[in-house]
């Protein structure tokens, strides 16, 4: 099947195109987002692939639909930048990869907090300029410490386990409650506010819904222990930035390890080194000695990339061979209103 790539990355390329894979289709690589101005590569391509960043929204999609799209495959878990109930008026088919690799995630979640506890990013800079001193390098013991997560799914339910093995007491909250990892004592089910003044830690696994959104605000922050460490590799606007700012500000939070940010479209995966960045809630941010930030990266291994590609290019095969879609998304699946892609930087 012809398939016209968007937002191509260079690792996109050498997954999908490996010469291992049994699957035969015809890939065109653009490296740039699908837009409205750009919806014109599609010709001739009964299928495009998406990422994250990618406007699929009403206005580009009549245009693909227009032009003879037929399938829209998402090489994302994440959906809710897909306008589905246009999609489904239009009739155009989305599938995505629902899972694929819930430990890398997981495993980042892990990175970012030890490298914030132990001030790994201050101690690689100190020492390569010969700073071989330990002032302000002291962290403290994950063992004993109780780790709250909101959601336990696929990646959340890994998170715990990890943290078991450090012998974390593991809080959690999910309205659909993970029965074996309560029987197994892996975790201990509790309620969002009693998760939030118990934890001293506390790692987000939910996806971005109207339930979640801003699902750390100041409320919630108010009810948190002085000097809880934050991580979030869900998505950015699980938390309120402005509020998490304030308390970094207060040092009421200890620190914060994000791998998502509310603004993160048109920033992350760019190298803007030769820019000036224009979002002052992420320079500001970026001051602060006990928050680090890395680039929507946690997914980023080759056992997920590798199943990116592959779920993708299944999900294409299935659908040319007229075979059910088990990855499809329609709109009754939909959660959230689809996020507009932003042009703009934020400027406070
Ligand atoms: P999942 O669907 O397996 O688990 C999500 C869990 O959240 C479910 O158990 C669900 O019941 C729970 N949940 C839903 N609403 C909730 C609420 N209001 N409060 C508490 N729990 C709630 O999803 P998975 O695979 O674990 O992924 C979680 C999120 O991680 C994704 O939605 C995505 O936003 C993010 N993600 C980030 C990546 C990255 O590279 N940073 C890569 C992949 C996913």
């Amino acid at each position: 099947m012809k398939v016209a790539v968007y937002d191509t990355q260079s690792f996109d390329r050498e997954y999908l195109t490996r010469k291992d894979w049994e699957f035969d289709h015809a890939l065109s690589f653009f490296e740039a987002k699908l837009t409205p101005e750009t919806a014109a590569l599609a010709i001739g391509h009964p299928c495009i692939s998406c990422s994250v960043g990618d406007q699929l929204d009403a206005k580009t999609l009549p245009l693909l639909a227009g032009l003879g799209v037929k399938l829209i495959a998402l090489r994302s878990a994440g959906y809710n930048h897909v306008d589905l109930n246009e999609t489904d008026r239009l009739g155009l088919r989305v599938v995505r990869v629902p899972a694929y690799s819930p430990n890398a995630v997981a495993e980042h979640a892990t990175a970012l907090l030890l490298a914030l506890d132990r001030h790994i990013p201050k101690a690689y800079n100190r020492v390569r300029d010969l700073d071989f001193s330990l002032q302000g390098l002291m962290g403290f013991d994950l063992f004993g410490k109780t780790v709250g997560l909101i959601g336990t799914g696929k990646i959340g339910s890994v998170m715990a386990k990890i943290m078991n093995g450090f012998g974390c007491r593991v809080l959690a909250f999910d309205p659909k409650p993970d029965a074996i990892l309560a029987a197994a004592k892996q975790v201990t089910y509790v309620p969002l506010t009693e998760l939030y003044m118990k934890s001293d830690i506390i790692s987000l696994h939910v996806p971005l819904t109207p339930e979640t959104h801003h699902i750390i605000a100041a409320d919630a922050l108010g009810l948190m222990k002085n000097g809880v460490y934050i991580i979030n590799t869900g998505r950015g606007a699980l938390i309120d930035t402005r509020a998490l700012i304030s308390g970094l500000k207060t040092g009421h939070i200890g620190a914060a390890g994000l791998d998502v940010y509310e603004e993160e479209e048109g920033v992350f995966y760019q190298d803007l080194s030769d820019h000036v960045l224009k979002d002052d809630i992420l320079a500001r941010l970026l001051t602060f000695p006990n928050v680090l930030v890395t680039s929507h990266q946690a997914f980023f291994t080759r056992e997920a990339v590798t199943n990116i590609a592959r779920t993708t290019l299944q999900n294409i095969t299935d659908f040319a061979n007229g075979l059910p879609l088990k990855n499809e998304v329609r709109a009754e699946t939909h959660l959230i209103p689809p996020t507009p892609v932003l042009r703009g930087r934020v400027a406070v």
